[in-house]
């Protein structure tokens, strides 16, 4: 299982640049816990599916590096409520954005801590589409 799941995650994420910012250990275990407890809705690639499952691949960027956004990626139910730790799910969002959203991050991009984390995910979203809906008329101008 391990192996294979070695293998899925290794496909996507080698040819990626800026999940090097991470420790080699923690983006490894990162992509663990994504394809375990992620991947089941978003799809291995993060490409979710179009009208139910949001694509992570997009804008999360754009909202990580905007004050009133960034709360709202440790605060969606599937991520706040995941069985992992503050730091794991710190180290999730931010390989999510190293490996699907590298482009998007600007040089002084401050990647997520477990402290930020476990604070964001005491007050979890309770309408995340709306929530969704109106971050991206404030982050991207309307969507
Ligand atoms: C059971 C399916 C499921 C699982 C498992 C899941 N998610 Fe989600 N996720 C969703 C759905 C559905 C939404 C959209 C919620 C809504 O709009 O009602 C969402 C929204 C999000 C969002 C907000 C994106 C946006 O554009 O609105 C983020 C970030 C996110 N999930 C991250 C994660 C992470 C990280 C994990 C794993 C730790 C995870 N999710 C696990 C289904 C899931």
């Amino acid at each position: 299982m391990r192996a294979a799941l070695f293998y899925i995650g290794a496909f996507f994420v080698f040819d990626c640049a800026a999940v090097e910012q991470m420790d080699p250990a923690s983006a490894q275990r990162a992509e663990i816990n994504y394809l375990l407890n992620c991947a089941g809705c978003h799809q291995v690639n993060g490409k979710g599916a179009p009208g139910s499952v949001p694509d992570l691949s997009e804008y999360l960027g754009k909202f990580a590096q905007h004050p009133a956004a960034r709360a709202f990626l440790a605060q969606a139910p599937g991520a706040s409520s995941a069985p992992i730790s503050d730091q794991e799910l710190a180290d999730v969002l931010n390989w999510i954005l190293y490996t699907m959203n590298a482009a998007q991050l600007k040089p002084d991009f401050k990647p997520y801590t477990a402290a930020e984390v476990g604070e964001y995910r005491q007050t979890p979203v309770v309408d995340p589409g709306k929530t969704r809906r109106a971050l991206l008329e404030k982050v991207i101008g309307g969507y």
